[in-house]
C-alpha cells in the first residue's frame, strides 16, 4: 500500500478560458498538516473543490488510498472520508448547538418505525465533544449564531471528525478570526492531526501555516511551485514566494519615502 492517503498527480481545472489549475501535484501522508498556501485566485479553492468531488478534474488523477479515485459528488468523496470545512463552514446561525453538530444524522431511539430523535443523546455527545476540545457549552440548545467565530470553526471541525472524516480538508479557518481564536483553531487542528487525521489547511497567512504545518505547497496562479518539508524551506522563503511579497516590499518602500516628506 502506498505511504500517502491521497495524491494529487497532474491536476488540471479548467473554467472556459480560465487556466484555474495547471499540472498540480501534491501528496498527502496520515498525521500530516499539508499548508495550500497562494494570493486570492491562486487556485486554492479550486483544487480542493476536486477533492471534494465538487469538480472533476479536467486532467490528471486523484488517487485515495492506494486507489486511482473519482468522484461524482461531495457524497462520494465524504463516504470515503474527505470532510470539507468550508469558508462559510455550513452552519444555521438560528439552530442550535447540538443539531448543527447532527445536521440529519441525528441519533434516534424508540422502536422500528416509531424513532423520534433522541434530544439528551444528542446533547450530551455535542456538548461532550465540545468540551473535550476546551469549548464549555453550558447549554447545547443555544443558537450557533451566539458562539465565537473560533468556536464555530472548532464546532464545524469536531463534527467532521465525530463522522469519521480520515482527511479534513478546511478553507481558510483562521482568516476571519483574532490572534487569540486563531490560536484556539490551530491548536485544534495540530490535535486532530496527532490522532492520524491528514489535514490540508487553506491559508493566505503564513505566520498561522508555519508553526502547525509539516508541508507547504504553494501555487501561484494555478500551477504549484513545489511543495517543501517545513525543514527545508524558512518563514521568509514562505512569505517571499506567495505572491504579493514583491508588492508589499514595493509599498513599504513607498510609504517610507512618504513618511520622509512631511518632516523635510
Ligand atoms: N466556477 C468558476 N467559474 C469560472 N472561473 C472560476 C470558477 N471558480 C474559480 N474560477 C477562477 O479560477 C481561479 C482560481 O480561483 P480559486 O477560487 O480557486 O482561487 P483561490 O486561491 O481559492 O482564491 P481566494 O484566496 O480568493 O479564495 C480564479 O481566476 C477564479 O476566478
Ligand atoms: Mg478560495
Amino acid at each position: 500500500m502506498s505511504d500517502y492517503l491521497v495524491q494529487f498527480n497532474n491536476i488540471s481545472k479548467f473554467f472556459g478560458k480560465v487556466i484555474a489549475l495547471k499540472d498540480v501535484t501534491m501528496k498527502l501522508k496520515k498525521g500530516e498538516i499539508m499548508c495550500l498556501l497562494g494570493d486570492n485566485g491562486a487556485g486554492k479553492s479550486t483544487l480542493i473543490k476536486t477533492l471534494a468531488g465538487v469538480y472533476r478534474p479536467d486532467e490528471g488523477e486523484i488517487i485515495v488510498e492506494g486507489k486511482k479515485t473519482i468522484f461524482d459528488s461531495p457524497k462520494d468523496a465524504l463516504d470515503m472520508g474527505i470532510a470539507t470545512v468550508y469558508q462559510d463552514l455550513a452552519l444555521v446561525s438560528l439552530m442550535s448547538v447540538t443539531r448543527n453538530f447532527f445536521m440529519g444524522r441525528e441519533p434516534m431511539k424508540g422502536p422500528p418505525f416509531f424513532k423520534t430523535f433522541d434530544i439528551e443523546k444528542a446533547n450530551k455527545i455535542a456538548a461532550e465533544r465540545m468540551g473535550q476540545i476546551g469549548i464549555d457549552v453550558r447549554d447545547p440548545s443555544q443558537a450557533v449564531g451566539t458562539m465565537s467565530g473560533g468556536e464555530r470553526q472548532c464546532l464545524a471541525i469536531s463534527r467532521a471528525i465525530y463522522f469519521g472524516a480520515k482527511v479534513l480538508v478546511l478553507d481558510e479557518p483562521t482568516s476571519a478570526l483574532g490572534v487569540h481564536q486563531a490560536s484556539v483553531v490551530l491548536k485544534y487542528i495540530v490535535k486532530a492531526a496527532s490522532q492520524g487525521l491528514a489535514v490540508i489547511l487553506i491559508t493566505h497567512n503564513v505566520h498561522h501555516a508555519y508553526p502547525v504545518g509539516n508541508s507547504f505547497t504553494v501555487l501561484n496562479r494555478g500551477k504549484s511551485l513545489g511543495t517543501y518539508e517545513k525543514k527545508d524551506i524558512s518563514r521568509e522563503k514562505l512569505l517571499s514566494m506567495m505572491a504579493g511579497g514583491e508588492e508589499l516590499n514595493k509599498l513599504e518602500v513607498e510609504l517610507r519615502e512618504m513618511n520622509r516628506s512631511p518632516t523635510n
